[in-house]
């Protein structure tokens, strides 16, 4: 029987000091995929309970998510924690050398519905007493989701590739199942709410409209188009097969910068998706080079395979884009030149 590499053999490679973090972090994802898995039993888990800091609608399973993480990183003395349930950043252990940022149960609105769900993080390198969570992206010293689904997934980077692991459920070890991922780049699919299509920009709808002409569009071949409604599980998808994930701004009160966070969901997805082969845009730029101005801050998110996303930035680029997609005259008019 083929034996894989434990979580523990893996974290031997992390810079100096990352492992009892992650091991931490491991540990509370489990303690969230025992209660996830529980459902019903466990209580009204998708039951809401009012408003987070930020205004986001709060689960059950978000608020002991969060009592979950808070206490794993304060116990493996982290310098400082920011989270999505938090209202701002919180100074914890002074020696602490890192500092995690994290969103405890990513895709909440599919807590009810056994839909895969996940926790997302990002370590930093501390700052002392001064905010740590105002650094660019490529900072990161790790990143990852977990993924609570029909299996139990661990996703990791520490800028060495990209790893996912397997929990075990006979005997509750993480074991690498898939070293160091590559996204492909043929797949036809695309991930998007399509029901803000008359909230986007142009540049937006010109790439989706080019997929849904099919073969009969400039792009000569037929797309799919997923949506789950789970960040974390888009990304594990486009890591698995491939593909394109999109969630622009648009005009909906609100969404002007997109609905994702730069800090807790968009920089530790980018961190994953680079070191896997991939590109995370905002569709004008690296999202890896972005300062988070604020810990809340959204972010219009586009990841996926390298070329589909420099084709995303091209759009959003070009001057020409309004003719472009002129329904008369523009490439996808009616009189095409
Ligand atoms: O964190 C927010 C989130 O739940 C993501 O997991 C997901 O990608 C997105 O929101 C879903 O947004 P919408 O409700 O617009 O489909």
């Amino acid at each position: 029987m083929q034996v894989e590499k434990t979580l523990e053999a893996l974290l031997r490679d992390a810079p100096q000091g990352v492992a009892p973090i992650i091991t931490a972090i491991a540990a509370a994802c489990v303690e969230i995929e025992r209660l996830t898995s529980l459902g019903g039993l466990a209580g009204s888990l998708g039951a809401s309970l009012g408003q987070n800091a930020d205004g986001d609608t709060q689960k059950e399973l978000d608020v002991r998510a969060q009592e979950l993480m808070m206490v794993a990183m304060r116990q493996s003395g982290v310098a400082a924690i920011a989270s999505e349930e938090l209202e701002d950043w919180e100074l914890c252990d002074a020696k602490g050398t890192f500092a995690v940022a994290f969103d405890p149960l990513d895709g909440s609105s599919n807590i009810d519905t056994n839909m895969s769900i996940g926790t997302i993080f990002s370590i930093l390198p501390a700052k002392g007493s001064d905010n740590p969570f105002t650094q660019p992206g490529h900072a990161q010293i790790a990143a990852g989701f977990a993924v609570y689904g029909p299996q139990t997934l661990l996703v990791l980077t520490f800028g060495k590739g990209t790893d996912v692991l397997t929990l075990d459920p006979r005997d509750g070890v993480w074991r690498v199942t898939r070293n160091h991922v590559q996204i492909t780049g043929n797949s036809t699919e695309y991930a998007v709410n399509a029901s803000n299509y008359r909230h986007w920009d142009r540049a937006v709808r010109a790439y989706v409209d080019d997929c849904v002409s099919g073969v009969e569009g400039p792009r000569e071949k037929n797309f799919n188009m997923r949506w789950i409604g789970s960040l974390v599980a888009e990304a594990f998808r486009i890591l698995t097969r491939g593909g394109v994930f999109l969630y622009p701004g648009d005009v909906r009160q609100g969404y002007r910068e997109g609905r994702l966070r730069l800090l807790y969901e968009a920089h530790p997805i980018a961190f994953v998706i680079e070191q896997a082969g991939g590109r995370a845009s905002n569709g004008h730029g690296r999202i890896l080079d972005m300062v988070p101005k604020s810990i809340h801050q959204r972010v219009p998110l586009f990841f996926g395979s390298a070329e589909k996303v420099e084709r995303l930035e091209r759009l959003h680029n070009d001057p020409q884009i309004g003719s472009e997609t002129s329904p008369l005259f523009g490439r996808r008019g009616l009189f095409r030149a």
